[in-house]
């Protein structure tokens, strides 16, 4: 479990998710919970993709704080696991199940996905990862075990924030990645990673925009209340947070490191 960041625990903590709930709506515009750069419009739309109903049971890798989970069972029926290395997003997750009524539709699991998924063959109807693959290792063996744990005809949508297509600075990418490893991808990577998989690429969808907006907001947010989140969580995570959002920003407004939504289907034939 060597991959999750520390700066999840953080947010996952109980002062970070008080600041959370305290700027979530300015950064998000609708905030639900997430962590990440995914605005709730981009979320219904990749519901909407997936299209789960009551009898299917989707995956989530990456589940968090188990608020995206959450929400897809709410508004779905769907059953819903989520799979994240965070023991303090776990804990959080396992209490919003419960506080929602939702524990018998969505179960959260702690592991690490760069380690084989620790589900039988086939017993996903969908699997959903948001901003989470540019978190872990190697990513062609997650395609892979992603394929193995769909059932045949079952969906794959993921996002990748780290699309890397224009040159950045090795100081650039300290400031990007301050909150922990991440792993940068060439465009075109994803493609060909999926297909070796055996999966069909149905779309892809640059999404890039969503992280100009909310590294904006955030950093008007963060400037709106410095003196509270520096009292709270420190100046030196106020300013590493401050500046890898807005690193994020000027790579993705000048078009250096995007993000992309993937959507890939295994074939509906065994063979
Ligand atoms: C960007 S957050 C996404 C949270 C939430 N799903 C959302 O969309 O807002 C990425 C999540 O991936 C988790 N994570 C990072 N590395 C992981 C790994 N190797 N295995 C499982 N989860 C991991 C982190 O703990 C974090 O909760």
């Amino acid at each position: 479990m060597n991959f999750h960041l520390d700066a999840y625990d953080i947010a996952y903590s109980d002062l970070g998710q008080e600041m959370l709930a305290k700027v979530g709506n300015e950064i998000y515009g609708e905030y639900v919970g997430q962590l990440s750069w995914m605005t709730i419009e981009e979320y219904r739309r990749f519901i909407a993709r997936l299209a789960p109903g009551p009898e299917s049971h989707v995956l989530e890798i990456g589940s968090g704080n188990g608020a995206a989970a959450v929400y897809l069972a709410a508004a779905t029926g769907a059953r819903v696991t989520g799979l994240d290395s965070s023991e303090a997003g776990l804990r959080l997750a396992v209490a919003l199940a419960k506080d929602r009524g939702l524990e018998d539709r969505v179960e959260f699991r702690l592991g690490d996905a760069s380690q084989p998924l620790p589900f039988a063959d086939a017993c996903f109807d969908a699997i959903f990862a948001n901003d989470t693959f540019s978190l872990i290792p190697d990513r062609a063996a997650v395609v892979r075990q992603c394929h193995r744990v769909l059932r045949p005809g079952g969906h794959l949508l993921f996002t990748d924030c780290m699309v890397m297509v224009g040159p950045v600075g090795s100081e650039e990418l300290a400031m990007r990645t301050w909150a922990g490893s991440s792993w940068l991808t060439p465009h075109g990577e994803n493609e060909r990673l999926l297909g070796a998989a055996g999966f069909e690429l149905l779309s892809s969808e640059d999404l890039t925009e969503s992280v100009v907006a909310v590294a904006r907001r955030q950093d008007e947010a963060f400037g709106k209340y410095r003196e509270e989140i520096v009292n709270n969580l420190g100046e030196g995570i106020y300013d590493g947070l401050a500046q890898s959002t807005a690193m994020a920003g000027k790579l993705a407004k000048e078009r250096r490191l995007i993000r992309l939504a993937y959507l890939a289907r295994k074939s509906p034939s065994r063979h």
